[in-house]
C-alpha cells in the first residue's frame, strides 16, 4: 500500500505545498532542475527582479510574454486534477503554492494560498488598474495602461519584493491547521516560502517531500519520495479508493 495514502488516511487536516515541479508534467519548465531548470541558462536577477523593470525592461517583457504564452499553451496535468478531487472529497484542506500559473485554479481547487502571486493577471504600476495576462500575448503590442499610460506588469512577486500579507496569512492558517504537510515538486530554496515545511513540522505535523532531487529539508521529513509527482499521486489515489470525508 502507498505510504503516502496511509498517512493521508489517518490525517485530519492534510495540506499540500506545491512548487514548479508540480507543472513539469504539464510541459512547463521548472527553475532549478539539474537537467532543464529555467535558471540554468538565464539570470533570474536580470529577468525576475523588481530592478529589471527599470534596468532591463525589454528583456523583462520578453521573458514574461514567453511565460504567459507557455502557461496558455499548456494545461493542468492529472496531478492538479487529483488534488482538486481530493479537496472535494475532504482529503486535503487546501494548497499553498509557489506557482504563478493558475493550474490549481483551473483544475478546480478552491482553497489556494498563492505565495508568489498570479501570472494570469496584470496591473498598471502607476494607477493599479487590473488587466488580464492576455496583454502579454504576442498579439498585443502595448504594455501601456489605457487609463494613464503607465507600465503594465504581471501580478507576480518579483525577487526583491515582499509577499502579500493576505497570502502569507492564509498560508500560515493552512499550515497551522495541518497534521500532514506534503511538499510536491520544490527545491525548497527560496525564502520565506521554504520555511513553511519546517514550521509545519515544528507544529507537530508529519512532513512528506515528493521531489525528484534531494532537498536540504529531506533529513527532517517523515517520508521522502524521489519519484515523479504524477506516479506518486496516482499510486496514492488508487490506494485511497473512493475514500471521502464529506458526510
Ligand atoms: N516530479 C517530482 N519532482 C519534480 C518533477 C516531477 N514531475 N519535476 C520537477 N521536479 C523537482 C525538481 O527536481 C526540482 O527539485 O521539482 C523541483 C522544482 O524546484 P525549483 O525549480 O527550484 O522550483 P521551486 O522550488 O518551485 O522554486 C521556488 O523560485 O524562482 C523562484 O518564484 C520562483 O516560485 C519559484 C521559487
Amino acid at each position: 500500500m502507498s505510504e503516502l495514502a496511509k498517512l493521508i488516511e489517518v490525517s485530519q487536516s492534510t495540506v499540500i505545498f506545491s512548487g514548479a515541479g508540480m507543472s513539469t508534467e504539464s510541459g512547463l519548465m521548472d527553475f532549478r532542475s539539474a537537467d532543464r531548470g529555467m535558471w540554468n541558462n538565464r539570470n533570474p536577477i536580470e529577468l525576475a527582479d523588481i530592478e529589471a523593470i527599470g534596468t532591463n525592461r525589454d528583456e523583462f517583457i520578453r521573458f514574461y510574454k514567453w511565460r504567459v504564452q507557455e502557461m496558455n499553451n499548456h494545461q493542468p496535468n492529472e496531478g492538479h486534477h487529483m488534488l482538486a478531487d481530493w479537496e472535494r472529497r475532504g482529503l486535503i484542506n487546501g494548497i499553498i503554492t509557489q506557482n504563478v500559473e493558475n493550474y490549481h485554479d483551473l483544475a478546480g481547487t478552491r482553497r489556494i494560498a498563492k505565495l508568489h502571486g498570479d501570472l494570469g493577471t496584470m496591473r498598471c504600476m502607476n494607477c493599479n488598474e487590473q488587466y488580464s495576462s492576455q496583454i502579454y500575448l504576442p498579439s498585443h503590442e502595448t504594455t501601456s495602461c489605457s487609463s494613464c499610460g503607465g507600465f503594465i506588469r504581471p501580478n507576480v512577486v518579483l525577487f526583491g519584493e515582499m509577499l502579500s500579507q493576505t497570502s502569507l496569512q492564509f498560508a500560515a492558517q493552512l499550515m497551522r491547521e495541518a497534521d500532514l504537510f506534503i511538499v510536491l515538486g520544490s527545491s525548497l530554496s527560496v525564502s520565506p516560502a521554504n520555511q513553511f515545511p519546517m514550521q509545519a513540522k515544528a507544529n507537530g505535523a508529519k512532513l512528506v517531500i515528493v521531489n525528484y532531487e534531494p532537498t536540504a529539508t529531506d533529513r527532517y521529513a517523515d517520508l521522502v519520495i524521489h519519484e515523479s509527482i504524477g506516479a506518486t499521486l496516482r499510486e496514492a489515489d488508487a490506494a485511497l479508493g473512493g475514500l471521502s470525508r464529506l458526510g
